[in-house]
């Protein structure tokens, strides 16, 4: 069987030995597609690919229909909002993800960001501290538990509300659970991001929304650009000088809410996952579900049933 990795943005290299090495244990072969800058070069190799492992590749109708022996594509991490998996189910592929795997380094990252917002992107002015803060963690799954985790190191006061995990769930984390996404922005000084790119969340970040954070709130997102209706905060940047917005995904509209200076900053390339550690975790777990689906037929992370 030829399992194809294909990264545009590659794994560490000790995450790709580790890879290797678990696919040729049951006599499989790797072939490596790393930093592939066209789609030419996927829709190439995928061709006669039994199975993948992806990141946040792209893998369209199109490259599902250039892919004709493929059974499998593992998305090594969490979000799978890359994959047409609709289509992949209609051709018999099967879709899955690792959750969780890559979940700390998304969470250590929200901190890193934190920081170096509230010190005035170290600009040499009088900054404030975390503790003490009210910080909102918009959705409890792998990465807002790690959020908060860390949070308690920091002596934040912290809240939660996720529409599909119970308020007593969120409360034995040791966290506040509110009874609304609204609720989360009106009591919080910072509201993490931790929502998946769906339907129902696409421009859910609203004017509406943010207009309700407290005076110098901090908006940050390590989840996925989808969710921020962009026009409608950046009016609501205009008007309001006193909110930040600090993102891991760098939106469409970069230029102009870089204009906001001081209160805006975005990595120039994603790099929340983007660790050894976390490379390591999601890859290997991908390569372990792929022999365990071509051994045993195990679909347990199938996200497309
Ligand atoms: C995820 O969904 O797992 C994270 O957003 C990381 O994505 P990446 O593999 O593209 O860095």
């Amino acid at each position: 069987m030829k399992i194809l990795v294909a990264t545009e943005k590659p794994f560490a290299a000790t995450a790709v030995e580790g890879i290797k090495k678990e696919i040729e244990n049951i006599g499989n072969q790797v072939v490596m597609l790393e930093k592939y800058t066209d789609k030419q070069q996927l829709l190439d190799a995928v061709s006669d690919a039994d199975a993948m492992i992806v990141r946040s590749d792209k893998i369209t109708a199109e490259v599902l229909d250039a892919a004709k022996q493929l059974k499998i594509i593992v998305r090594a991490g969490a979000g799978y909002d890359n994959i047409d998996t609709e289509y992949a189910k209609g051709r018999g592929v099967i879709v899955e993800n690792t959750p969780g795997q890559n979940s700390n380094a998304v969470a250590e990252l929200v901190f890193g960001l934190l920081v170096f917002a509230v010190r005035n992107f170290y600009n040499g002015k009088s900054g404030t501290e975390l503790k003490g803060k009210k910080l909102g963690i918009l959705a409890f799954g792998n990465v807002g538990r790690n959020v908060a985790r860390i949070a308690k190191g920091f002596d934040m006061e912290i809240f939660a509300y996720d529409a599909f995990c119970p308020a007593s769930a969120i409360e034995e984390a040791g966290v506040h659970a509110v009874a609304s996404q609204d609720d989360l922005f009106k009591i919080c000084d910072i509201v993490s991001l931790h929502i998946p790119a769906t339907a129902e969340t696409k421009g859910s970040i609203d004017y509406k929304t943010v207009a309700q954070m407290k005076k110098g709130g901090i908006l940050i997102n390590t989840a996925r650009k989808e969710v921020i209706n962009e026009p409608e905060l950046l009016k609501l940047f205009s008007e309001r000088e006193d909110l930040k917005f600090i993102t891991d995904i760098k939106p469409d509209a970069d230029e102009e809410f870089a204009k906001f200076e001081g209160r805006y900053f975005s990595t120039p390339k994603k790099m929340g996952a983007q660790t050894a550690e976390a490379n390591i975790n999601a890859g290997i777990a991908a390569a372990r579900q792929i022999n365990a689906f071509f051994k045993d037929g195990c679909t347990k992370f199938q996200v497309n049933k």
